[in-house]
C-alpha cells in the first residue's frame, strides 16, 4: 500500500469508528463494517483500530479471532466449508475433506492462490441426518462424496465471475 493508498484506506477505518462514536463498546460493530468492507480484517486495520481507540492489540486481536464471522487473512470468493462433527465423520466426511484438499491443492483454513476458495473445517452445520455435509457460502450441499466435488468445483468456477 502506498502513502496515499495508505490515508485514503485509514480515512475509511476512521469513517467507521467515527460513525460508532470512537467508542470501544463498539469494537464488535466496527469490526463488522470492516469485515464487510474489505472481506477480512487487514493486519493494519486492526492496529490502526488499537491505536485510535486506546485498546491494547492483543484484545482486538482476542476478539478478532473469536467470532467465525470475522477472517484474519483474505479469503477465497467461495468460502468451503466441511462438516467433520461426529455424524458427518462417520459418513465419510472426512473423505470429502480430504478430497477437497486434494482437488484444490490446498489445506483445510489454506485458500487456493487464484483467490477463488478458500477450505475451512467445522464441527456440524447443524444438518446432521443429511451429512456428510458441504456448505459453500450460505448454501448447503448434503450427503457429499469425494466423487461429487469435481463436478460442483466446476460448477463453482463457471460461475465466479458474476460472484460476489
Ligand atoms: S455433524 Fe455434520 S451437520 Fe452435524
Amino acid at each position: 500500500m502506498n502513502l496515499s493508498e495508505n490515508i485514503t484506506e485509514h480515512g475509511k477505518i476512521d469513517k467507521i469508528m467515527k460513525n460508532h462514536s470512537w467508542e470501544e463498546s463498539e469494537l464488535i460493530s466496527i469490526l463488522h463494517e470492516i469485515e464487510n468492507l474489505y472481506d477480512y480484517l487487514p493486519a493494519w486495520a486492526l492496529r490502526h483500530i488499537s491505536e485510535k481507540l486506546n485498546i491494547p492489540l492483543i484484545q482486538v486481536y482476542g476478539v478478532a479471532s473469536f467470532y467465525n464471522a470475522f477472517h484474519l487473512t483474505q479469503h477465497g470468493k467461495y468460502i468451503i466449508r466441511v462438516c467433520e462433527g461426529t455424524a458427518c465423520h462417520v459418513k465419510g466426511g472426512h473423505r470429502v475433506m480430504e478430497e477437497f484438499e486434494r482437488k484444490l491443492n490446498i489445506e483445510a483454513g489454506e485458500t487456493t492462490k487464484d483467490l477463488d476458495f478458500t477450505l475451512e473445517r467445522v464441527n456440524c452445520l447443524g444438518c446432521c441426518a443429511l451429512g456428510p455435509m458441504v456448505m459453500v457460502d450460505d448454501k448447503y450441499y448434503g450427503q457429499m462424496s469425494p466423487a461429487k466435488l469435481g463436478s460442483l468445483i466446476k460448477q463453482l468456477k463457471k460461475t465466479r465471475i458474476d460472484h460476489k
